[in-house]
């Protein structure tokens, strides 16, 4: 493997050692990689800033500042000489010099190819939280922890190949109606997603694997129905006869409120839910957030892509409900290897009741 880890600035042991990450950060760092079977000698670990900032706050300095603009000509220097295959970033400022963006806790987890001019640039990145930062916030750690498992996994080539899913969301009314049609009558294990809310589903996913998701429409943005009254009818039809159908099992994220909706407010009822990754990811880290996004960062290479929900392009919105599904199918299967027998007990009681 061939690792670079970026830090933001030198502390007061790094000051006075004249090396990155030998204080409290770099102990607690170097704790998480021996865990890891990385060994740090083996990793290039610099920073970007090699200036102590005041109080030890990277954000005294300007980002086009001669402080931070010295750092990241040398780091370049140094990324040159080292070529990693990946490129760990550790802070929001590390992330914006590859990036451009602050948003750590949008975009740790995520694999991405930097577009950024700076030392960075075409370099395979992965981001995450801060070790000073994990220090002080506890549930940080296993994102550090997961999102350094993820960069060892990544780490012995330069290449970067994302997931590409079939997000079909063009369907002809006759198409559709073919696809509903085929899942009523081979009952394959879905998962579902819908978007909206009481009275204002505008659209659900269904994907019959992690690779390929069904889009069935009802409204667009501007919220006007997508089909005539008669060609709705029959395409409720066919979709209440999947969602009522016991034999065709279910995975939900957060399923109570999909389930809800379609109950409440289209007299939809719902059977076989087999499956609720929320719960099932519970049993693992109770500790941790249980959102969508979140767990596509641990468990799938799927880029962050949460943004794409306030969406303003008809297609990257219904790719988004179709990628939710897809997603969410991954994360089930995978989470089903993860739970010992117990765990899978104390899951299933939780999501029968
Ligand atoms: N924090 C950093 O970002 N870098 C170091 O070298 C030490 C602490």
């Amino acid at each position: 493997y061939r690792i670079a880890i970026c830090g933001e600035a030198p502390g007061r042991d790094e000051e006075l050692q004249g090396k990155p990450f030998v204080g409290m950060s770099g102990r607690f760092l170097d704790g998480l990689l021996s865990k890891l079977n990385i060994m740090r000698q083996c990793c290039f670990v610099g920073n970007i800033c090699q200036v102590r900032p005041p109080m030890n706050d990277i954000s005294k300095f300007d980002l086009d500042g001669p402080q931070i603009t010295s750092g990241l000509q040398l780091l370049q220097a140094d990324l040159q000489q080292f070529n990693p295959n990946i490129c760990v970033l550790l802070g929001k400022t590390a992330l914006w010099a590859a990036m451009g963006v602050k948003n750590i806790g949008d975009w740790r987890g995520s694999y991405f190819i930097s577009q950024r001019q700076g030392p960075f640039f075409g370099r395979k990145c992965i981001a995450s939280y801060h070790p000073a930062y994990c220090l002080r916030q506890y549930e940080w750690t296993p994102l550090l922890t997961f999102d350094l498992r993820k960069a060892i996994r990544e780490a012995s080539t330069p290449h970067l190949t994302l997931p590409v899913r079939n997000l079909v969301t063009n369907l002809s009314f006759a198409q559709l109606l073919d696809e509903l049609n085929r899942i009523v009558a081979t009952k394959p294990a879905i998962s579902c997603d819908i978007e909206g809310g009481v009275n204002s589903m505008s659209c659900i996913s269904l994907a019959i694997s992690p690779m390929y998701s069904v889009l069935v429409p009802f409204t667009d943005l501007l919220g006007n129905s997508t089909w005539s009254v008669d060609e709705e009818v029959q395409i409720w039809w066919r979709l209440a006869q999947i969602m009522a159908d016991s034999s065709i099992p279910k995975a939900w994220q957060h399923g109570l409120y999909d389930r809800f909706i379609l109950q409440h407010s289209y007299k939809c009822v719902v059977r076989g839910n087999k499956d609720d990754i929320m719960l099932k990811h519970w049993e693992l880290y109770c500790e941790l957030e249980k959102n969508l996004g979140l767990q596509a960062s641990l468990y799938t290479d799927e880029q962050y892509y949460k943004f794409e929900r306030k969406s303003t392009s008809q297609e990257e919105f219904y790719r988004y409900c179709c990628k939710d599904s897809a997603v969410t199918y991954e994360i089930n299967e995978k989470l089903e290897k993860f739970l010992d027998a117990g765990q899978k007990a104390h899951y299933k009681f939780n999501n029968e009741v």
